[in-house]
This record gives structure tokens, sequence and C-alpha cells, in this order.
């Protein structure tokens, strides 16, 4: 069976493609959905695609995760860097957590350079737009997939 990937993203990323394009850039979530899901296919995942501007409803897609995906793709938006209750609900769900922002949030102003969830995740990946959620979907067939790093080619030259 596939592996379940669960994607979570948090408020105001529902204006991709008119908010700040400067920072976050055309692509509609939407767009990047789509995306996912066609990266999602080549690399053996489903993926589920989910967005909510509310804290709590975020926390219990969390909670409800465990035993129906195999690990979670989060960009938690402005919660990143506020929520600890975001944070506890990804530690206690027991799966692998890919923290996904589209902006270099390290190069941005200083309250969002500290990433609250960041301590629930395997790993951080920021500043490639929507691109970041294919980089974080492969991340994924890397630790679910039986085989698929052992596989991959090495180059020769
Ligand atoms: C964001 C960065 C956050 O600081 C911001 O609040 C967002 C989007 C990103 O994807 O770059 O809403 O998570």
């Amino acid at each position: 069976m596939a592996s379940r990937i669960l994607v979570l993203n948090g408020p105001n990323l529902n204006l991709l493609g008119s908010r700040e394009p400067h920072i976050y850039g055309r692509e509609t979530l939407a767009d990047i959905e789509a995306t996912c899901r066609k990266r999602a296919r080549a690399l053996g995942l489903t993926v589920e695609f989910r967005q909510s501007n509310a804290e709590g409803r975020l926390v219990d897609w969390v909670q409800e995760a465990r035993g129906q995906f195999d690990a979670l793709i989060v960009n938690a938006g402005a919660y990143t860097h506020t929520s600890v209750a975001l944070l506890d609900a990804l530690l206690a769900c027991g799966l692998p957590v890919i923290e996904v922002h589209l902006s270099n949030i390290h190069q941005r102003d200083e309250f969002r350079q500290h990433s609250y969830i960041a301590r629930a995740a395997k790993g951080v990946i920021c500043g490639f737009g929507g691109k970041g959620y294919e980089f974080a979907l492969e991340a994924a067939a890397d630790l679910l997939v039986p085989g698929r790093k052992k596989n991959k080619k090495k180059k020769t030259t």
C-alpha cells in the first residue's frame, strides 16, 4: 500500500497567489497541491492537502492523523512562531514531521526566525517557494518507501 502523507497548511496560506507575491510567489495553494499530487504519485505516495486558519482545527487534524497517515508535512504559517499547542500535538502524534516554509524565515523578521514546531520535525525546508513541498515529499519517500534510498543511483563521474 502507498504511504499516506497529510500536508497541513496554516493561516493565510489560502491567500497564496495574491498574498505578498514578492515574498510568497504567484502560485496558489491549489497549484502547489496539483504539483504535489503528481510528484506524490511518481514517488509511490498518496497525499491529502488541508488548510485552516484556525489553530484548534490544525491541532485536531494532527491528533487524528495517527493511524490514518504515515507522515506529516506542515507549513503552519504564523502559528510556527507562536503555537506551543501545535508543537505538543506534533510531538504526541508519533509520526515523522517535515516542516516547510515558502520563504526563508531566517532572512526575515526576527520573530519569524524561531519555530516552535521545529523541535518536533525531522527536518525543515524553507526558502524554495512551492518547490519546498516537493522536496518535503522526496524526504518523506526516503523515510517511508522501503528500499528507495538504497536503490538511488549513484553518480559515477
Ligand atoms: C510562512 C512563513 C511564516 O512566517 C508566515 O507567517 C507564513 C508563511 C512561509 O511559508 O514562508 O504565513 O510559513
